[in-house]
């Protein structure tokens, strides 16, 4: 990225040199996005982000009188959209989720309506790691003539993806979440889908998204695209899940009160959401934090909410249990030596706080 912020900073879309060259190395990187998700390069949007994406897709179709079948735990870029939508005469059906928290694909069928536009259902939770059955999802939107989005943001990198297989019109991804920097994302646009855009202005990336483009970030996420695809055959995300189940192996085993949300669902590699029963979780964060581990209750992008995570409570965890759950997430850089540190200092600081919980305290008496 580094020579794209004084060396080579010219405009993608001038004409002289200074902008070839630019052009070049975005669209170079537009290959790499496009080769993680088997899509075609003309079909990749360079986005700000996730968020971005999600509301490229969500508000580049629909429109007033239209219908729109999502889920109740899709991540706040897709929920909060279709919020809206409902403001402005759109309808949504919130499809619910088993207590794994996955979405039934005959549940997303049994949802359409004749005058249904859009499927939105993520691929991967953000919070459980949960992958949802998108493959079916995408197979009953084309028997139905819809259009599908996936909120791939957790997946990529983590799942291989293919979406001719998954047979998705619109597919979003995030930058940070591949390691890539924060403030980039791309929309994949099936070739012929056409999308009313969000911005208004020139006509960069085929007239999808104007405005002059962030070309560090889209060179760091078309690297970072390019790294995570040889992640499925180097060995490094096999690894990732193996740290993750030492985790989960481990804390399970040492500890009483605990139990792995969606344990029984298949999930993305680097994820797992534990519940410690009679602690507050955003206590456990803090106390886990000032030893030098960092994990999150619920959603990153909600913390601070006094609202118990909506994906929890619509798996059916009561509300004290969903404060009571972590999420633990790895990525490339961390080492069995992070995951030591984690489960040496894990059950002293549960005890400690269950110690302070009345909650604990009453079960463990009505207990013996
Ligand atoms: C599933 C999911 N969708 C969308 C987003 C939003 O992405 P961004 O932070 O790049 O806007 C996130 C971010 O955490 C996410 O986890």
């Amino acid at each position: 990225m580094q020579p794209y912020f004084i060396e080579q900073f010219g405009n993608a879309s001038s004409i002289h040199h200074h902008g070839q060259q630019t052009r070049a190395a975005v669209e170079s990187a537009r290959e790499a996005v496009a080769e993680l998700l088997g899509a075609r390069a003309s079909e990749i949007v360079f986005t700000s982000g996730g968020t971005e994406a999600d509301n490229l897709a969500v508000f580049g179709l629909v429109k007033a009188g239209d219908h729109v079948i999502t889920s109740t735990i899709e991540h706040h870029a897709v929920l909060n959209a279709c919020h809206r939508l409902q403001e402005i005469g759109v309808e949504v059906t919130y499809v619910p989720v088993d207590g794994q928290a996955v979405v039934d694909p005959d549940e997303v069928h049994q949802a359409l309506r004749p005058n249904t536009k859009l499927i939105s259902i993520m691929a991967a939770n953000n919070e459980t790691g949960v992958v949802q059955r998108v493959e079916e999802i995408g197979q009953v939107a084309a028997e139905a003539d819809v259009y599908f989005h996936t909120d791939a943001v957790q997946a990529a990198g983590k799942i291989p993806i293919d979406v001719a297989e998954w047979k998705c019109d619109l597919l979003s991804i995030s930058g940070h979440k591949i390691h890539a920097p924060q403030g980039i994302g791309a929309l994949y646009v099936r070739k012929g889908t056409l999308l009313q855009p969000l911005f208004y202005g020139g006509r960069h990336e085929r007239s999808r998204r104007a405005g002059t483009e962030n070309v560090p970030g889209i060179v760091g996420l078309g690297k970072a695209a390019e790294i995570a695809k040889r992640g499925f055959d180097d060995g490094s995300v096999q690894k990732i899940a193996e740290m993750r189940d030492r985790i989960q192996r481990t804390v399970t085993e040492s500890l009483d009160q605990v139990g792995v949300n969606s344990v029984e669902a298949p999930r993305v590699p680097n994820t797992t959401n534990i519940h410690f029963d009679c602690i507050e979780g955003e206590a456990l964060v803090i106390a886990l934090d000032l030893k030098g581990v960092a994990v999150s209750t619920g959603a990153a992008c909600s913390s601070g909410a006094i609202e118990p995570s909506h994906v929890l409570t619509a798996m059916g965890l009561n509300a004290d249990q969903a404060r009571a759950s972590l999420r633990f997430s790895l990525g490339k850089q961390n080492t069995d030596e992070d995951v030591d540190l984690l489960l040496s200092i894990l059950p002293e600081t549960v005890a400690r706080l269950r110690e302070l919980s009345p909650v604990y305290n009453r079960k463990t008496v009505v207990g013996r």
